[in-house]
């Protein structure tokens, strides 16, 4: 399991992530930012070509080595000023109120406490800054429901962790952020994975 865990599992979750279900979500989501931005659970840099002209600076939190590897073919071609900032979400290496904006794309699922990441971006986040949040999770459908909660122990196993029943706007509203915008709804694919959730929060 440890080879599994630190080697293969990321490289599996990193190719999911490259799903085409998620392409117009990940515009949607980082689409008019500005300023200065910290993304959490920063991956393999997914979202990084996809941040608009605006985008000043961007300051990425990611803990597994192999995902800040499959980074660096993304962060050599990127225009945007880059620094890391540390290894976990819950505990960010940044000062409070230095950044105009965050952005967190299926994390919530893996963080282990996703609440107290949100409310550690509450505090790197100034004040009037936004949150932007992409992610899977828990279904408004009983029968789908019941199929993520029996097959969320296989998924946390055998995703890093991630869970099929996190459900991100009760994480975002209870991390103390407003939400002002709200899109949900099932992409294709098979449904315990494929409800999303784009989420917008002052
Ligand atoms: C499913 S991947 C999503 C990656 C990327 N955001 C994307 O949309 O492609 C989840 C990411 O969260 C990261 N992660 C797990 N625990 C974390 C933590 N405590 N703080 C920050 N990131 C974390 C994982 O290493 C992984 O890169």
């Amino acid at each position: 399991m440890g080879i599994y865990r630190s080697f293969l599992a990321p490289r599996l979750v990193d190719l999911a992530c490259g799903s085409p279900a998620m392409a117009s979500w990940r515009v949607r989501c980082v689409e008019d930012l500005e300023g200065s931005v910290v993304e959490v659970g920063f991956g393999a840099g997914r979202n990084l070509p996809l941040y608009p002209a605006t985008v000043t600076s961007l300051v990425a939190v990611e803990p597994s080595p192999v995902m800040r590897q499959r980074a660096q073919p993304r962060l050599a071609q990127s225009p945007i000023p880059f620094t890391w900032g540390g290894l976990d979400g819950q505990k960010i290496d940044l000062p409070d109120d230095s950044c105009d904006a965050a952005v967190v794309t299926f994390s919530l699922c893996t963080i282990a406490d996703p609440r107290l990441a949100l409310r550690e971006l509450r505090r790197v986040v100034r004040p009037g800054g936004e949150l932007r949040v992409l992610e899977h999770g828990r279904a408004p459908d009983d029968r789908v429901l019941r199929w993520q909660r029996r097959l969320d122990g296989f998924e946390r196993r055998v995703a890093d962790g991630c869970s099929l029943i996190n459900d991100p706007v009760a994480c975002v509203q209870d991390s103390g952020w407003i939400l002002t915008s709200t899109y949900q709804r099932y992409v294709r694919g098979p449904k315990p994975w494929c409800y999303f959730s784009s989420l917008r929060a002052h």
